[in-house]
C-alpha cells in the first residue's frame, strides 16, 4: 500500500472510531430510530394462578334442600338447628351500608361454614303504604326475593321474620288492619314456596300477652288461606322471654313451632349497650360457667321442655348470642353452654346475629362474621365463637 493510501485508511479508521465512542457516550434518540426497534419479548415466568374458590353455591345444595320433605313439624324444626339470624339489612327505611344481604357470597359463606337456615329479620310495614289496601312496595319486593334466592341457592331454610313496625319493636295496638293486611300479601306472595323450604314467623319479640294472643288469633288463619300447610313459628309474648310461655294461647294447628329467645344474664350478654338503661355498670361482667351459672340454663329450658311436652309442640330458640365487646373466653363458654343445653332439651336454635360490626363504624354488635370486607373469601369469622357453635360443620 502506498503511504498516502495507508494516511486515507488510518484518518477513516480513526474518525469511525471516535463516533463510536461518541455514540456511546452521548447516545441521541435518534441514533436508534424507535419505529425500527422491535423488543424480544421476555420468557414468561409467571406461573398460572391457583383456583380461586367458587363463591357461589352449587345447584345440589337447592335441589338436596327441595328433596328433604318434612315428614312432620317436629321434623321440620330440626332443619332449624343451627340457624343464624340476618340482622339490620332489611329492619330498616334504607339499606344502607348493609348490602352484605345482597351479596351470593354471603349466603356461600354462611352454607360453608355449616349452619342449616337462615332467619331474616324484615320491617315490611316501613316499606308499605300506610293506608289500605296496605300495599308492599315493588322495589322492596325485589330486594327480599333477591335475598331469599340466594339463601334457597344455598340450599339454607328461610325464615321470613317481620321483625319491627316501621321502625317500631311493637304493633301498635291500632294498626291491627295493617298487620294483617300484610301477613295477607306476604302470604299470597310466597305460597308457591315449598312448605320444606321457608317458613313463616309473623312477630318478632311481641310484648303485651293478650295482645298478642289476639293477633295470633287472627294472623294463622290469615296466612292459612293461602298457605294451608307452611310452618309457621309463634314467637312468645313478654318479649319472646320463657315467662311468656305460660301466657302463650295456639290454636289447634300441626304445623306450628314456638319460639322463645334467650340472653341470661343480661349483664353478661347485653354488657355497655346503649339501649339499655344501666348497662354501662355492666361493662367487664364475665361468664365462668360455674355449677350455679349452668344449672340456671337448665332450670329455665326444663321449664321451656314442660311446656313443650305437655302442649306437644317442637321449640325454636330462635335468638341467643352475647355482644363482641364482651370478654372472649366468656362469650365462647356461655355459647357452648346454651347450645349445647338447647340441644339437649331438643330445641333448635338461632344464632344472633351474623354481621360484625365493630370494625366498620365502631358500634356494639352481637356478630361474628364480618360482612363488610368484599370479597368475603378474604373476611374472617370469629373462629372461636364459629366453633363454640358448630364444632363440626
Ligand atoms: C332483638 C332486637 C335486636 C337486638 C336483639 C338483642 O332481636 O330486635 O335489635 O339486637 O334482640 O338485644
Amino acid at each position: 500500500m502506498k503511504i498516502k493510501n495507508l494516511v486515507t485508511v488510518l484518518l477513516v479508521a480513526i474518525i469511525l472510531v471516535s463516533c463510536a465512542s461518541a455514540a456511546k457516550v452521548a447516545p441521541t434518540e435518534t441514533a436508534i430510530p424507535t419505529s425500527t426497534f422491535t423488543p424480544i419479548p421476555p420468557t414468561p415466568t409467571i406461573t398460572p394462578s391457583p383456583t380461586l374458590q367458587p363463591l357461589r353455591c352449587d345447584d345440589n345444595q337447592k335441589s338436596a334442600l327441595e328433596s328433604s320433605v318434612n315428614t312432620d313439624i317436629f321434623s321440620a324444626n330440626q332443619k332449624l338447628n343451627r340457624t343464624i339470624n340476618l340482622g339490620e339489612a332489611l329492619e330498616f327505611p334504607d339499606m344502607g351500608h348493609w348490602t352484605w344481604i345482597t351479596k351470593e357470597e354471603t349466603f356461600y359463606m354462611v352454607k360453608t361454614a355449616g349452619f342449616s337456615a337462615v332467619r331474616i329479620a324484615i320491617d315490611f310495614a316501613q316499606h308499605s303504604d300506610s293506608a289500605p289496601p296496605f300495599t308492599i312496595q315493588p322495589s322492596f319486593w325485589n330486594n327480599v326475593d333477591s335475598v331469599v334466592e340466594k339463601a334457597v341457592a344455598c340450599g339454607l331454610v328461610v325464615i321470613i321474620n317481620m321483625h319491627n313496625f316501621r321502625s317500631e319493636s311493637q304493633i301498635p295496638y291500632s294498626q291491627e288492619k295493617y298487620f294483617l293486611a300484610l301477613w295477607n300479601e306476604i302470604a299470597e306472595h310466597y305460597k308457591d314456596y315449598q312448605d320444606n323450604v321457608m317458613y313463616f314467623e309473623p312477630y318478632n319479640e311481641p310484648g303485651d300477652p293478650s295482645y298478642w294472643n289476639s293477633l295470633i288469633a287472627k294472623v294463622i288463619p290469615t296466612i292459612r288461606k293461602s298457605n294451608p300447610t307452611r310452618p309457621i313459628i309463634i314467637d312468645v309474648a313478654d318479649w319472646a322471654q320463657i315467662s311468656g310461655f305460660s301466657t302463650l294461647r295456639l290454636p289447634s294447628d300441626e304445623n306450628l313451632i314456638a319460639s322463645f329467645h334467650y340472653y341470661t344474664p343480661h349483664e353478661f350478654t347485653h354488657q355497655c349497650v346503649d339501649f339499655i338503661e344501666g348497662a354501662m355498670a355492666w361493662c367487664g361482667t364475665t361468664w365462668e360457667n360455674t355449677p350455679d351459672q349452668s344449672n340456671k340454663i337448665n332450670l329455665d329450658f326444663g321449664k321451656v321442655a314442660e311446656w313443650a311436652i305437655k302442649y306437644k309442640r317442637p321449640v325454636f330458640m330462635g335468638e341467643f348470642g352475647s355482644i363482641s365487646i364482651a370478654d372472649s373466653e366468656s362469650r365462647v363458654r356461655w355459647t357452648t353452654a346454651v347450645r349445647e343445653a338447647s340441644t339437649a332439651h331438643g330445641f333448635s336454635w338461632g344464632y344472633w346475629d351474623l354481621c360484625d360490626t365493630s370494625g366498620y363504624d365502631g358500634s356494639l354488635t352481637f356478630g361474628i362474621f364480618d360482612c363488610y370486607k368484599h370479597p368475603l373469601v378474604t373476611s374472617y369469622w370469629r373462629q372461636e365463637m364459629l366453633q363454640a357453635l358448630i364444632p363440626e360443620p
